[in-house]
């Protein structure tokens, strides 16, 4: 493509906004083959906010569309970062591919798997790039600890893991952001789907395929909110889970969380292997983001710190280029970065629709195997074979 891309935003809430970090990060580094060029939203408030922080951060004054129709009547656009609500990825992402603009879709790519296969199918058709925005692992401490266990073998051959995470976290029932986040028909379930996208998506990256899943979720709080779009209904996401994942490999996890522990709060997440062990160092659902500290069983430790300084030291100067593009090392910042890269270039994406798809049918089957009290295989989820749990979204937006 000669001349800069032309990205239209999509959504102009609290990702966006860390999207347009990345947007600035790249142009301060000297990184000038993107412009953005439209912002779409059907709140006036935050598009106003959005075009102003274009203004002040990359200085200069995007057009400005209150609906996906009017932008793709008149902006003139090549891409479309969309960041909205997971009920709208299909309803927005399908017309822009459509129109033949290149998209990456905010994770989870899709409400349902059904969605996520309607998006990737206008792809094919238009012949267009679909890239999925994730930046988990393109983290340095997630490449790093990435490479540690699969390239470096620093913990031996891997065994199993275990993520149990219980904290408090108020729910908010204001915010925009929040109050769709509270119900199952705008946001596909709670946090093991949207931040639990990440944490699908990197267990993949790190073992390979999930063959099997269990999972018993709950509900505690349940208060009656105003949900943007369909009006008062009770809060109808889980606070609590726990999950195991059974990997072709033979691997195997449990994961566990909830925000609703009061007191005592516990944080131990560990993958094990035949020589030691790795401790990620975040809570949340983003694994190894801020790296992990290795342990070994004759006592050596590595702290997360020497295993940066080891992971870069062996990278090729090709390799760091192609792995941090000017020196950077924010997942985000890359991922803006690789979708222009990919647009501009005609080259598959680093993470495309299909691989948001896998992960999220991981986020899927945990749903169904809750929902029918038995284990489920990822494949059958993957293939829309298994939908229970899914089929009640899927009628009520006419997937
Ligand atoms: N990668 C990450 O770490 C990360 C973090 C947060 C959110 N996300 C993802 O980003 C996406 C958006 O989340 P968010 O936190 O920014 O949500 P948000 O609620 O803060 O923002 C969504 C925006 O979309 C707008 N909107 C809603 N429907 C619209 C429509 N039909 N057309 C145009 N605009 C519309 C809203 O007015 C709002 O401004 C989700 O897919 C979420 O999972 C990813």
């Amino acid at each position: 493509m000669n001349g800069q891309v032309r990205i239209a935003i999509i959504g102009c809430g609290g990702i966006a906004g860390a999207h347009l970090n990345g947007y600035q990060q790249l142009q301060e580094a000297g990184y000038d083959r993107f412009r953005i060029a439209a912002l779409c939203d059907t709140s006036q408030q935050h598009l106003a906010q959005l075009a102003a922080n274009v203004e002040e951060k990359l200085g200069y004054t995007p057009d400005c569309y209150p609906n996906i129709e009017q932008m793709l009547d008149e902006a003139q656009v090549d891409a479309a970062d969309i960041c909205l609500p997971h009920a709208y990825h299909h309803t927005v992402a399908i017309p822009c591919l459509e129109a033949g603009l290149d998209c990456m879709v905010e994770k989870p790519v899709g409400i349902t798997v059904k969605a996520g296969q309607q998006i990737i199918a206008a792809a094919q058709k238009n012949d267009c790039i679909l890239a999925t925005a994730e930046q988990v692992r393109r983290d340095i401490g997630a490449r790093a600890v990435n490479w540690a266990i699969n390239e470096a073998g620093l913990i031996g051959e891997p065994l199993f893991f275990g993520f149990d995470v219980k904290t408090w976290i108020e729910l908010d029932l204001e915010s925009y952001a929040w109050r769709w986040r509270h119900s199952k028909l705008l946001s596909g379930g709670g946090m093991v789907f949207d931040a639990g996208a990440h944490f699908a998506d990197m267990m993949l990256h790190l073992f390979g395929d999930i063959d099997e899943v269990t999972c018993t979720l709950q509900t505690f709080d349940t208060p009656t909110i105003d949900m943007p779009g369909i009006g008062l209904r009770p809060r109808d996401v889980e606070d609590y889970w726990v999950v195991t994942l059974k990997f072709a490999s033979g691997l195997f996890g449990h994961w566990s969380y909830s925000r609703a522990a009061r007191a005592h709060h516990i944080n131990s997440s560990h993958v094990w292997g035949t020589e030691g062990a790795v401790k990620d160092r975040q809570e949340w659902m983003h694994p190894f983001e801020y790296g992990g500290d290795i342990e070994l069983a004759d006592g050596t430790e590595i702290p997360y710190e020497e295993l940066e300084k080891q992971y870069l030291d062996q990278l090729s100067e090709a390799q760091r280029q192609a792995t941090f593009p000017y020196g950077i090392t924010a997942g985000m910042t890359i991922e803006c970065w690789d979708f222009v890269e990919s647009v501009a270039e005609r080259r598959p994406p680093e993470i495309d629709g299909e691989a948001g798809q896998r992960a999220k049918a991981v986020c899927c089957a945990l749903y169904e195997a809750d929902h029918a009290g038995e284990p489920v295989k990822v494949a059958d989820v993957l293939s829309g074979e298994i939908s229970e749990y899914q089929d009640e979204i899927n009628e009520y937006w006419g997937i």
